[in-house]
């Protein structure tokens, strides 16, 4: 089965050759693109692109894309979609003046999603995470990776990455698994005994998600409120012997110095850095690990904004996700996630396109297969509403401007 694309407005971050590794500092302002150009699709696989002048003009099927942009679907690194249940009561907390570590040190926030989560069955975790992953892919999403981290027990850590297993068999978005054991310190060991926890993550969950496969990548969350730097990296450590990768919660309230030990345990990323210091952006400006930013958790939060601008003039490779979440970021929609990086972060909108698509793919080391229109790539594209110009996209924020995704070459 052929699909020819015709008269597009313009193919954006069009790559001959694709690169091998991620676009960093000034590179993400150039954003390769073909006005008026076509685009053939056959085996799921993107077979063909070029100038009009140029279009073999024959295909099983034929879209007429005249005033649209086509673009990579976005490759979302970073999210929780699997949860239980919505947190909008703790949002009308922080309204009324709570802040989100006050509500997570009487036990809310992520206990509370623990919680829910401990009481809720497999079945209906997928059905309810099933629901978000197409809203998602309705935005253009076609590259995920999901989060355990609110099971926090052994059995529902499993039953997490379970479930994100079937998500990985059941849709034609591509998705990548990452063990969050290591979220928050459950309750019963906070008061004295939280290597406890810790030996839990590296004793019994780690051997056991490692012996069914169920994770791609290891996480811990760095935190005042969470885990230590020391604390996170014998748990790195110990997912190293399991062949896991760190991507990392890093510097979200506080510089602790998290980032350079990740990036010395061969992070893939590091994510958030609403906070950094000097030291920081030296370490990732001399690495190849990527920053991965999430705006829409402090607009949510109404927290620091992460220097975007700073990490990209230090030649850092940066990429955006959502964060999807129930406790800082309840939205998965990556077009907004580029509006705010824009808005809130001061980026292009060439550099936060690329920093959500190609970028993204290679924080999930995935970009042979994804995050740019390259042949040979997986045909996983976004098709917009007509629209007057690229920066229309993310300046006509919150609009619904995504008009046809399509996900291994069909349109969803
Ligand atoms: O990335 N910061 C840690 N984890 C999530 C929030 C989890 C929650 O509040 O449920 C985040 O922001
Ligand atoms: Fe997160």
């Amino acid at each position: 089965m052929s699909l020819l694309i015709t008269n597009i407005k313009q193919l954006v971050l069009v790559e001959e050759k694709p690169r091998q590794a991620p676009l960093r500092g000034a590179e993400l302002s150039h954003l390769p693109i073909i006005e008026n150009a076509f685009l053939l699709i056959e085996n799921q696989r993107i077979a063909d692109f070029g100038p009009m002048t140029a279009c073999p003009g024959r295909a099983d099927l034929t879209l007429d894309a005249t005033d649209r942009f086509l673009l990579p679907a976005w490759c979302d690194s970073h999210t929780h979609l699997v949860f239980a249940k919505s947190r909008e009561e703790e949002w009308v907390n922080r309204i009324k003046g709570l802040s989100y570590e006050e509500i997570a040190n009487r036990g809310g926030g992520i206990l509370n999603s623990a919680k829910r989560l401990q009481e809720t069955s497999e079945e209906m975790l997928f059905e309810l995470a099933s629901e978000r992953l197409a809203e998602v892919a309705k935005s253009g999403t076609g590259l995920i990776e999901i989060k355990s981290g609110y099971g926090l027990t052994v059995e529902s850590e499993l039953k997490m990455l379970r479930v994100v297993r079937r998500l990985k068999e059941s849709s034609d978005v591509e998705v990548k698994a990452t063990f969050l054991g290591a979220h928050s310190v459950p309750m019963e060991f906070r008061k004295g005994n939280r290597q406890g926890y810790i030996d839990l993550i590296i004793k019994e969950m780690l051997p056991k998600i490692a012996d069914e496969g169920l994770a791609d990548y290891v996480d811990v969350f760095c935190e005042k409120l969470a885990f230590s730097v020391e604390e996170m990296e014998e748990i790195l450590e110990a997912a190293s012997k399991f062949g896991l990768r760190p991507k990392v919660h890093v510097n979200q309230f506080n510089c602790m110095g998290g980032i350079g030990a990740a990036v010395r345990h061969g992070a893939v990323s590091v994510d958030h850095l609403e906070v950094v210091d000097d030291a920081d952006i030296e370490v990732l400006s001399s690495s190849t690990t990527i920053a991965t930013l999430l705006p829409s958790a402090p607009f949510f939060l109404q927290d620091h904004i992460p220097p975007a601008r700073k990490l990209l003039d230090n030649n850092v490779a940066v990429a955006l996700a959502s964060d999807f979440n129930p406790g800082t970021s309840p939205s998965g929609r990556m077009p907004f996630v580029v509006s705010l990086g824009c808005i809130l972060m001061k980026m292009l909108p060439e550099e936060a396109i690329q920093a959500a698509t190609l970028n993204g793919a290679f924080a999930l080391e995935a970009a042979n297969d994804f995050g740019s229109i390259a042949r040979g790539k997986m045909a996983n594209l976004l098709l917009t509403k007509p629209m007057p110009s690229l920066a229309y996209l993310p300046y006509a924020f919150g609009g619904d401007l995504v008009d046809k995704v399509f996900l291994k070459g069909k349109a969803i």
